[in-house]
């Protein structure tokens, strides 16, 4: 982080959820500083060959073959790197040599550069609004971001601004954006598996099974600013037409994960109203192992049967013309 940049508030009080009500910034610096620190473990988020190979299956899901000659990149930046699972691992995966991270949320910043500088990559790391890039013109190779877009008030100003930032012919890729159809099932099953939850750990027997309320009330607070921080979903077609009218050129779309995803929400929801690590290695290994293969029947079967934009994510590329 920069000097400059201000210090992270991982407690919001009940005051500053209501006051980021009004102000979505704000409730996304409230609702990503709070999950910070423990956002990798949430999302079971790692920087080993498992994630690697995440990240880069959603890297070469969507760019052309001919680009791979060009890699790795000289230099990349991520807009909202959250812990910094999508450009740390395509780095670690040989994609670009060196790489900015950046996020709205301080303590997201934090902790995306502390875990840059743990795997010995060459990153910095500074707090930005994808609204308004912090670079001066023509700066970056490569542009990314995961699971960023659909909480940016104006993606088409965002999408100007990474073709400001890119050099001339330079890419960018956006991966883990919700489609509009994927969003509907995934919110109703996790709404669902948190109520069935919280009643359930409230039977006789399994008190081990709950959080501290105290843990709860705050986790419901942030609950309540997880509808406000979540801005868009998109159709893979008004997403390409976005970017086109920001100036990109070869712009193009892919989505992935259907059955995937209705297993995943739940799944994730649940991890994260039990204690933390009370569900062990084996709950862990039953967990990937099930979202890999409906992952695989996804890519492999439905595909071929459903519309692209019932799959849950949408990424999409597109180049900076020379
Ligand atoms: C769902 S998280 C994804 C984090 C990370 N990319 C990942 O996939 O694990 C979204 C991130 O976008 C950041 N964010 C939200 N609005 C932003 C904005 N206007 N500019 C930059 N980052 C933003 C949030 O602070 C948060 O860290």
């Amino acid at each position: 982080m920069t000097s400059t940049d201000p210090a992270p508030q991982p407690h919001a009080t009940a005051e500053q959820v209501e006051a980021a009500r009004l102000d979505s910034k704000l409730a996304q610096v409230l609702y990503h500083d709070w999950e910070a620190e423990s956002y990798d473990e949430k999302w079971s988020i790692s920087y080993d060959q498992r994630c690697i190979d995440y990240a880069r299956s959603c890297f070469d899901g969507i760019v052309p073959d001919d680009e791979f000659q060009r890699l790795p990149y000289d230099r990349a930046l991520e807009l909202g790197c959250g812990s910094g699972f999508f450009l740390l691992n395509l780095i670690q995966s040989g994609v670009a040599r060196r790489g900015s991270v950046t996020d709205l949320s301080p303590g997201m910043v934090k902790v995306a550069t502390r875990n840059g500088q743990a795997l010995g990559l060459d990153i910095d790391g500074r707090v930005a609004d994808a609204e308004h890039i912090p670079y001066d013109d023509d700066t970056f190779d490569l542009v990314v971001g995961h699971a960023v877009l659909h909480h940016i008030p104006d993606v088409e100003l965002s999408l100007r601004e990474v073709m400001r930032v890119l050099r001339p012919g330079g890419r960018f890729v956006f991966a883990g954006e919700p489609t509009t159809v994927g969003n509907q099932y995934a919110r109703r099953l996790a709404d669902l598996t948190w109520n069935l939850t919280i009643r359930a750990v409230k039977l006789p027997g399994l008190g081990g099974w709950r959080r501290p309320q105290a843990e709860i009330d705050e986790n419901s607070r942030a609950a309540a600013l997880e509808w406000i921080v979540d801005l868009h979903t998109f159709s893979p077609a008004d997403l390409e037409k976005m970017a086109t009218r920001a100036g990109a050129v070869d712009v193009d779309t892919a989505t992935v994960e259907f059955t995937a995803a209705m297993l995943g929400w739940p799944v994730r929801t649940f991890e994260s109203t039990v204690p933390p690590g009370k569900l062990g290695w084996g709950w862990s290994r039953f967990a990937f192992g099930s979202w890999k293969t409906l992952s695989w029947v996804d890519a492999n079967i439905w595909r071929h049967v459903v519309p692209k934009g019932w799959f849950y994510n949408v990424m999409i590329t597109g180049v900076k013309p020379s």
